[in-house]
């Protein structure tokens, strides 16, 4: 059940007057009434979920059932639960601006710190609350100093939030920038490996990875470069745009120093919402960028969280898409994203004239599909199936790794994958 605007502001009212006065018990009660903000209606997922489980999980969003949604690496829709939490805040905030009313959408924001922290495998002392992975990205290219005679290791594939980036930076603050290339097709977990600790020379301090690429969607062996990295005394950034929300991330494990994400992409989050993970170990290396008011409660928060007012409703509805995705079950909907991946690449492979950039191995792709649609221009192909079928890809230039992107989500039922298929093989022979 989803509560309606009026009674969460008549719940609002009665426990939020209690909180003004009941001190030490307020988060107690605050806690209490946040999570009846909204409630989320979708059950567990079975150990073997089927299609009609997911199309339960489709009802929770907004698009129409004549509209597939193949574009989670851009943006991914937010269900209406995570909508309505997100009015509600916003209504009661808008009733009554008081500090004293938004107080306990403070304690909303840290909630949703803890959410974030648990989500992750960390601790909400390394977890600080951006507005995107640009911003995360930037804050670290702009945060750790680095000098002329420094050397920063980028992969070719990185997204401009972080190769222009400490390009730009490298003219201001005099270091060198070298660079790891990619394969057109991903070699395997060990060449990548490999060829970052061959680049490595004596004076690197920083490499900038990216989890998942954009791309094509290339999994990078981020956990052994991060090892690799570590021994050495360098510090690592991992871009995780295209990995928070779908694939299930575990930093404890992994072991960056810096991790990076967006909740308007697989999270299912607000839009301009977003993480940044600052590995304790590594706090005291990274200066902050922005210095103003509002810092959050704990850790890190404290020092890179401090940007001015922010949404305090986006804050707690970035919390319900987590807890979302935490009902479902997060190795389901990292299986399901790449279940929903490998039915495409099956497909698509089937097709005559496609290439398929994007290798099939579950060590090297996650939920991202790009291909190669022969002659047909991928722009043009990306229109017909917008315009006649509404489909929604990316078209991404026609070279070598260029074509049209499919990246589906745990929101995308078998039949829109085949739906998509056949409307590619149409289009491929007709446009
Ligand atoms: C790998 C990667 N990093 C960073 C970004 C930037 O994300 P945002 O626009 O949410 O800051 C993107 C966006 O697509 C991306 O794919």
């Amino acid at each position: 059940m989803t509560m309606t605007g009026s009674d969460c502001g008549r719940f609002s009212r009665r426990d939020f007057t209690r909180i003004l006065w009941a001190g030490g018990a307020a988060s107690v009660v605050s806690a209490r009434a946040l999570a009846a903000v909204s409630q989320v209606s979708v059950p567990p997922a079975p150990a073997v979920p089927d299609e009609a489980y997911w199309n339960s999980v489709r009802s929770q969003f907004l698009m129409p059932a004549d509209t597939t949604v193949l574009c989670a690496a851009n943006l991914c829709p937010t269900p209406a639960p995570v909508i309505q939490a997100l009015l509600d805040a916003t209504r009661d905030i808008d009733k009554d601006p008081g500090a004293e009313n938004r107080r306990k959408w403070g304690e909303g924001r840290e909630a949703t710190r803890r959410i974030l922290a648990e989500f992750l495998h960390a601790a909400p002392e390394e977890i600080v609350i951006t507005r995107n992975t640009s911003e995360g990205n930037n804050i670290v290219s702009s945060g750790v100093d680095l000098k002329p005679g420094d050397e920063v290791l980028l992969f070719a594939d990185n997204h401009p939030s972080v190769n222009t980036a400490f390009q730009e930076k490298a003219k201001r603050f005099g270091f060198t920038i070298r660079r790891v290339d990619l394969a057109e097709m991903h070699p395997g977990p060990e060449y990548y490996l490999d060829a970052f600790q061959s680049a490595i020379g004596p004076n690197t301090r920083l490499l900038a990875v990216t989890h998942v690429t954009a791309s094509v969607g290339d999994l990078m062996p981020v956990k052994e470069i991060c090892r690799m990295a570590r021994v050495r005394g360098i510090l690592t950034l991992v871009d995780g745009a295209q990995s928070f929300g779908v694939l299930n991330i575990d930093l404890a494990d992994m072991q960056p120093d810096f991790y990076t994400g967006s909740a308007h992409k697989w999270p299912c989050g607000p839009k301009e919402f977003g993480v940044l993970y600052i590995n304790k170990k590594s706090e005291s290396r990274l200066w902050p960028s922005i210095i103003s008011l509002y810092g959050g409660a704990v850790g890190a928060s404290r020092r890179f969280e401090a940007m001015g007012q922010r949404d305090e409703a986006g804050f707690v509805a970035f919390g319900e898409a987590l807890k979302l995705q935490n009902k479902i079950g997060r190795r389901a909907i990292e299986a399901r994203g790449r279940e929903l991946a490998q039915r495409f690449i099956e497909g698509l492979r089937q097709i005559m004239g496609v290439r398929v950039w994007t290798h099939p191995r579950a060590d090297r792709s996650a939920a991202i599909v790009t291909f190669l649609p022969g002659r047909t221009d991928p722009a043009k192909l990306a229109a017909a199936l917008y315009e006649n079928d509404h489909i929604v890809t990316n078209a991404r230039g026609s070279g070598v790794r260029g074509g049209i992107r499919l990246s589906p989500h745990f929101y995308v039922l078998h039949a829109e994958v085949d739906r998509t298929l056949a409307a590619i093989r149409k289009y491929m022979t007709s446009l």
